[in-house]
C-alpha cells in the first residue's frame, strides 16, 4: 500500500475512531489496524495521540506497536515481500531462502530498499505449511519458494 500520510489528519482520524468505537483500551488494536490501513504505517508521532485518546500510557501504545510484526513504523516500499519465518517453513529451508532473497532483492529483512521499490518483512505462518517455504508478494501467496521463485519475485518487484 502506498502511504498517503500527508493527506491524513491523524488527530481527526483518531477522534473519528473513538467517537464511533469508544475510548476503551480494547480499541487499541482495532485503531492501530485502522491507522495502518489508512496511512500505511504507524508514525511514532501518532503514539501520544493514540495514548491520549484511549486513556493509555505512551509506553502501552508503543509496546503494542513494536510487539506486533504486522505494524509498520515506516512507510512501506512500492512492493512488499513477506517471507514466512514460522516453524514449518523454517524446517523446509526458510532461513537459507531468507538469506538468498535479501541478497537478490538488495534489502535486509525488516527494511525497505533505499530506492523505495521493495520492503522485505517476516510473516509468521500463512496457513500454507505443507507447501512451504512460503511468501506473500504484495498480498499474494507464493508457495515452494526456491531460487527460481526468488528470481521471479525479484523481476516482479522491479516493475
Ligand atoms: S509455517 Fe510457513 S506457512 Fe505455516
Amino acid at each position: 500500500m502506498q502511504s498517503h500520510e500527508a493527506s491524513v489528519d491523524m488527530k481527526r482520524l483518531i477522534e473519528d475512531w473513538v467517537h464511533l468505537h469508544g475510548r476503551t483500551r480494547d480499541q487499541l488494536l482495532p485503531l492501530l489496524h485502522a491507522i495502518q490501513e489508512e496511512v500505511g504505517f504507524i508514525d511514532d508521532a501518532a503514539v501520544p495521540l493514540i495514548a491520549q485518546a484511549l486513556n493509555l500510557s505512551r509506553a502501552d501504545v508503543h509496546g503494542v506497536v513494536t510487539f506486533y510484526h504486522d505494524f509498520r513504523r515506516m512507510p512501506a516500499g512500492r512492493h512488499v515481500v513477506k517471507l514466512c519465518r514460522a516453524e514449518s517453513c523454517q524446517a523446509r529451508g526458510g532461513a537459507a531462502i531468507e538469506v538468498a532473497a535479501a541478497q537478490r532483492l538488495g534489502v535486509p529483512m525488516g527494511a525497505t530498499r533505499r530506492d523505495g521499490q521493495v520492503t522485505l518483512e517476516p510473516v509468521y505462518c500463512l496457513g500454507l505449511c505443507a507447501v512451504g517455504p512460503n511468501a506473500l508478494v504484495d498480498g499474494r501467496p507464493v508457495a515452494r519458494i526456491d531460487a527460481a521463485a526468488i528470481e521471479r519475485i525479484a523481476q516482479e518487484v522491479a516493475a
